[in-house]
This record gives structure tokens, sequence and C-alpha cells, in this order.
């Protein structure tokens, strides 16, 4: 790859860089209130340190990967692989980077508040050891997440599996903490299902990969801002502060962005700064609010089952069914439920009838409408629909 040189000017170890102006590092000052949607420019380590502790809501890493690339690598048509050989990611050897993690990780605890927590993404090579090291200082491990790339690129040589994955760690900042998960947005993304730890989705490719002046990809890392759209979408909400402390091409900050969210990145690289800044004047925030939050279920006006029935949706003597018509129960008067061996609420009965310690009633218990059996939430969904509508 092509590579131009990261440059700053004479004398100015670091920049911070805002969407409209560049300062010198040592104007940053950790008691200086938080600023956002900005780059700061040089060591990331430099810069969180000079942050305010308890200040961020997350924390999105794409880490050097060590990749330890022995020699060039060729395709079969003999052009040459444009893998990642940058001295950026270049270490001296396994105790060099976990050195240089554990620094990292450490100054990105410190900053991140109680609430928030912290991605980390990587290859085989490098995520077991930042894993282990994160554990180490304090953070615990929410999930794994395989990032599937539907389109890898081929082990060209034939001597291994195609490397068709990447894996992104999400942890919160100890293990009792109070994190955010956005459960239902992730649901409703996922058409209604619960979302899985296996995400397939592409690389970034076409448009979307950011050029240099010879017309070649300029970052050989940039991640597909889809990706950052689903871990933002479950992570933060509208408002909070999401760093980036090895910003790259900007993708974090731009999805950030777009998403309503504030953006701080740190990034070494002069020219990758320039094409971020670039990359972030052009992004447009979503306008209206409404359109990026989910009211969680919790918040929801509460609609007892006894409100449908005696706004006549489901009259008393209305029978009843789970989705395979296995269990029966017929309405009360006075939104209760009667089964065979069975009396209580929509929930009681539901339980009793399957023998499990509990059950969601509203979507157990089905009313045959026509040939279709509907859920008897619907009818909660409509009651709820029309509150809303009066206020
Ligand atoms: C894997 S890439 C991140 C790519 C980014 N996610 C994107 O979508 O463009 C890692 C980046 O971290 C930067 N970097 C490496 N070490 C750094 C350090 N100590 N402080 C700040 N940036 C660093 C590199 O210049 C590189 O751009």
């Amino acid at each position: 790859m092509t590579r131009r040189r990261a440059r700053f000017p004479n004398g100015t170890r670091a920049l911070f860089i805002g969407a409209d102006r560049i300062m010198p590092k040592d104007s940053i000052k950790e008691t200086a209130p938080l600023k956002t949607n900005v780059i700061y420019g040089g060591d990331c380590v430099a810069a969180m340190e000079r942050l305010p502790e308890n200040s961020v809501d997350l924390i999105f890493a794409d880490p050097p990967y060590n990749l330890q690339l022995g020699g060039e690598l060729h395709r079969p048509d003999n052009s040459r692989v444009d893998g990642v050989d940058d001295a950026w990611d270049r270490f001296d050897n396994f105790a060099a980077y976990d050195e240089f993690s554990r620094r990292w990780l450490k100054a990105a605890r410190r900053i991140l508040k109680d609430t928030g927590s912290l991605w980390v993404i990587g290859s085989y090579h490098n995520i077991f050891r930042v894993g282990s090291i994160l554990q180490d200082i304090g953070f615990w491990m929410l999930n794994d997440i395989v990032w599937r790339k539907s389109n890898p690129m081929p082990n060209f040589r034939g001597t291994r599996f195609t490397n068709a994955h990447e894996t992104l760690i999400w942890c919160a900042k100890d293990k009792d903490a109070k994190y955010t998960f956005n459960y239902e947005a992730m649901k409703n993304l996922n058409e209604g299902l619960q979302m899985r730890s296996d995400w397939t989705l592409p690389l970034c490719t076409g448009d979307e990969r950011i050029k240099g002046t010879d017309g070649n990809k300029l970052h050989p890392t940039q991640k597909p801002e889809s990706l950052l759209y689903r871990v933002l979408l479950a992570a933060t909400k509208p408002g909070d502060v999401v760093l980036d402390p090895f910003f790259g091409t900007g993708t974090t900050g731009a999805v950030a962005k777009q998403l309503g969210r504030k953006y701080i990145g740190c990034e070494r690289d002069a020219d990758y700064i320039a094409a971020a800044r670039e990359r972030l004047a052009l992004v447009k925030q979503v306008a209206d609010d409404k359109l990026l939050s989910t009211p969680s279920k919790r918040s929801e006006p509460r609609i007892p089952f006894g409100t449908v029935v005696e706004r006549g949706m489901l009259p008393p003597g209305t029978v009843l069914s789970d989705p395979s018509g296995r269990f029966t129960a017929k309405v009360r008067a006075d939104g209760t439920l009667i089964s065979a061996e069975h009396r209580g609420s929509i929930h009681q009965v539901g339980a009793a009838v399957q023998g499990a310690p509990a059950c969601n009633g509203w979507t157990f218990w089905h009313v045959k409408m026509g040939k279709n059996l509907v859920a008897i939430d619907a009818f909660r969904q409509k009651v709820r629909a029309e509150m809303v509508a009066l206020n």
C-alpha cells in the first residue's frame, strides 16, 4: 500500500483537532470539562490520561492487531495482497504488545463511566491476549460477538481455513456495573427475534471505502459502518459520549454523529485524521430525535388485561389458547382466566398449564380471529397506541 508520511507541525508532538480548530496538546487540561466531537492527535494513552475520569459512556477500540506478517503475500494471479504491514501495527514481541494493551486498557477504564461499556475488536492474532488483560484489570465480559464476514478474503496459499471472522469483546467496567443494553432496539433490528452474538456483515468496500490520492484504499483496516451502527445502537443512548482510541478513518465518529451520539477520537496518523475530518463533515445527523430511541417496554404505560376485557376487545367467555392449541382457557368478567384445572391472571394460568415457573401471558395466549391466531398482546398494543395518541 502506498502510504503518505504522518506529519505534525514542527515542534508540536500532538494536536487537538476539532471540527474547525487545531490546538496544541498542552491546552488539554484534565480538569477542563469534556470536549466532544473532537479528534485528539498523537498517542491515545496520553490523550486519555488527560480526560476526566468517569466521563465517557462507551469506548469502541479497534487496536493494532500485531499481525506479524512474514513477507509479501500474493494472489494466484501474482498481484500483491494489500495487507496490514504498517508501522503502527508492529511490536517487537508479544510482551511489548501486552504492555501496550495494558496501558491503553487501564487509561480507558479510568475514563469510562460506571454505567459505560467497552468494546474491543480483534482477530486471532491479538484478541485472546487483549481479553486476558482486560479481565486482569477488572473489566467484566458481557459477550464475545463473532463478526462473520460475508465477503472474506480467501486464504490464497491454501494452507489454512479462510479467515472469515473477527471477534468483538463487549465488557462492563466491573461485575456489578449497570451498563446500557438496548435489548428492544436489537430485537427490533432483528425483526422481533432476540439478537444473537453472531453477526453477518460485509467488509467495508465500494464507495464507503476511503481512497487515497493514488486511488488505493487509504486505510488497511477501515471497519464497515454497519458494524458500528449495531454496536452503538445496542449499547448507547442518544446524546451519549463515544470514544475511539484508534480512530483511523473515523468510522466510529461517523456513525456516532449520524445516530445523535457525541464522539471523541484519538489517532496518531495525520493523514488518517485529515480523512476522518473530511468524512465527519459530510455526515448528517438523523434530524428527528424521536427516530433515534426505542422506548423500553418497561417505560410504556402499564395496561392490565382487565382493561382489554372491559373495553370489549376480549369479552368474558372468549376462549384463548396457546399457539399450538394444546392449552385453552376462558376469559372471566374480572380479567382473570379459568382453565380445566387452574384460575388466576393470564400469567399465572399460562405458567400453571405448562407446569412452568413463569409465563408472559400476553405472548402465550392467543385468540382465533378468522383463520388466524392472534396474540392477546396485540390488544394491549392497541390500547397503548390510543393512550399515546390522547397525550
Ligand atoms: C486498526 S486501525 C483502526 C481503523 C478504524 N477502526 C477505521 O475504521 O478506520 C488502528 C489505528 O490506530 C492508530 N494507532 C495505533 N497506535 C496508536 C496509538 N498509540 N495512539 C493513537 N492511535 C494509534 C493507527 O494509526 C490506526 O489508524
